[in-house]
C-alpha cells in the first residue's frame, strides 16, 4: 500500500532578534527609536504569553515571504536527499504573500528554478495559523491518490512589515514574528497502517471571521483602497485586528476537542506518540490545552518563547527546533494541533 510521509523539514528564521524590551522602541520601519513607541514591557509580554523575542527581518533586506520560504524550502528538499527538479507541486501557505495576486508558490518555483513551461503545479492555500495541517492533508491526499510524487510544503510569514508599532497596535502587535518552514511529503510503500502521515483532520467556523482579520481592501467597494494609509485616523484597516480573548477561547476549547478526537480514530495512546507540537499563539493556550486534553506535559514542544507566533511556520519551525537540538530524532512519531483565523483548526499525527 502506498501511504504518504515526511521525507525532509527545513526551517528559517531571520538572525536579527527583538527582544520584548527592544520592540516598544521600534517604528514601523524596525528603526531603534530614542524614546518608546509603544506602551509596553517585557512583563506584561512574558506573563500574558510566553513570548521574550522574536525575529525580524532587516528592515532593507528587501525579502518577502517568499525569499523566506525559499530559504526554508532549500533546507528540506536536501534534507529529503532530492533537488527542485523532484518536486512536481508546491502548497504554500501564508498571510503575508508578497503580492495580493498571483499567490507565493509561483514566485518560489521561480526562486528554486524549476519554472518554465513544465513546471510544477502550485496551490496557494489562506489558512493561516492552521496551514501547515492544511497543507499537510492536502500533500498527504495528492500522494496516496498518486496525483503528485513530491510535494514540497511551504509555510512562511513576514510580519514584521504589517504591524501597527504603537500602544493602539500592542496587542497583536508583540505577538507575532518573521520565518519559514518546509516539508517535501513523498510516497512510502509498506503495509504498515501506522507509518508516514498517519491521520489529519481539518476544521473551520466561519462564524469567527471577524474576530481576527486584516483587511488591508475591501474589494466590494469602490475604490477598493478608499483611506489614506499614512493618516492615523483611517489607516487601522491596514493593520490585524483581534478580539483576543474570543480567539484565546475557542483556540483552548477547539484544540483540545481536536486533540481528543485525532487520539480516538487513530486508535493511538500516548506511549505511541512522541511529541506534541501544537501551534505557537500563546503560551498559555498551550499550557490549557496540555492540562484539559490530559497530554503528559513532557511531550509538548513550544518555541513561542524564541520566535513568537510565526502561523502558517509554527509546526515546522518547532519541530527542527528541536531536531537541531537532537530532541526529536528521526522517526518519531508527533501529534500536531492548530488553530487560526477563520476560525480554522485540525490536527496530524505523522512521523519525521
Ligand atoms: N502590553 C501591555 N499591555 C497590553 C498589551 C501589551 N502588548 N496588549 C494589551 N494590553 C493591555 C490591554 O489594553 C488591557 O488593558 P486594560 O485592562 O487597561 O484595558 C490589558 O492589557 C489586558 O488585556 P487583555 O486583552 O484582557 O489581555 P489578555 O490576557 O486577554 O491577553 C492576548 C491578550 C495575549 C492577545 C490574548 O488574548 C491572546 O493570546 N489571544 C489569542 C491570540 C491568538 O491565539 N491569536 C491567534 C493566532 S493568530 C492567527 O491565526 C493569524
Amino acid at each position: 500500500m502506498v501511504r504518504a510521509s515526511i521525507l525532509g523539514l527545513g526551517s528559517y528564521v531571520p538572525d536579527r532578534v527583538v527582544t520584548n524590551d527592544q520592540i516598544r522602541f521600534l517604528n514601523e520601519k524596525h528603526e531603534v527609536c530614542a524614546e518608546p513607541q509603544t506602551d509596553t514591557n517585557h512583563e506584561w509580554i512574558k506573563a500574558r504569553t510566553g513570548i521574550e523575542e522574536r525575529r525580524y527581518v532587516p528592515a532593507d533586506s528587501g525579502y518577502g515571504s517568499s525569499d523566506l520560504g525559499l530559504f526554508a524550502a532549500k533546507l528540506a528538499i536536501e534534507d529529503a536527499g532530492l533537488t527542485p527538479k523532484d518536486i512536481d507541486c508546491i502548497i504554500f501557505g501564508t498571510l503575508s504573500p508578497d503580492i495580493h495576486f498571483p499567490g507565493n508558490a509561483v514566485f518560489l518555483q521561480s526562486k528554486l528554478g524549476i519554472d518554465g513551461e513544465e513546471g510544477c503545479a502550485c496551490y496557494d492555500i489562506r489558512q493561516q495559523c492552521s496551514g501547515f495541517v492544511y497543507g499537510l492533508q492536502m500533500a498527504d491526499a495528492f500522494v496516496r491518490t498518486g496525483l503528485y510524487k513530491h510535494v514540497l510544503l511551504v509555510g512562511a510569514e513576514l510580519h514584521s512589515h504589517s504591524l501597527d508599532f504603537t500602544t493602539r497596535g500592542r496587542d497583536v502587535m508583540v505577538l507575532f514574528g518573521d520565518g519559514a518552514g518546509a516539508a517535501v511529503i513523498g510516497a512510502l510503500e509498506t503495509d504498515d497502517e501506522k507509518e508516514g502521515i498517519l491521520y489529519t483532520h481539518c476544521q473551520a467556523d466561519g462564524a469567527g471571521a471577524m474576530d481576527l482579520y486584516l483587511k488591508v481592501f475591501e474589494i466590494a467597494k469602490a475604490p477598493y483602497v478608499y483611506y489614506d494609509a499614512n493618516d492615523r485616523e483611517q489607516n487601522q484597516i491596514k493593520y490585524p485586528q483581534m478580539n483576543g480573548k474570543k480567539v484565546f477561547l475557542n483556540a483552548v476549547r477547539n484544540m483540545v476537542v481536536s486533540v481528543q478526537r485525532a487520539l480516538k480514530e487513530s486508535k493511538l495512546t500516548w506511549d505511541e506518540i512522541d511529541w506534541f507540537v501544537p501551534h505557537q499563539a500563546n503560551l498559555r493556550i498551550n499550557e490549557a490545552v496540555v492540562q484539559y486534553a490530559e497530554i503528559p506535559p513532557e511531550k509538548a514542544l513550544n518555541t513561542i518563547q524564541v520566535y513568537g507566533n510565526t502561523t502558517a511556520v509554527t509546526v515546522p519551525l518547532t519541530i527542527d527546533h528541536y531536531r537541531k537540538l537532537g530532541k526529536v530524532k528521526k522517526g518519531d512519531r508527533i501529534l500536531s494541533t492548530v488553530f487560526g483565523a477563520g476560525f480554522t483548526w485540525g490536527s496530524a499525527i505523522f512521523r519525521v
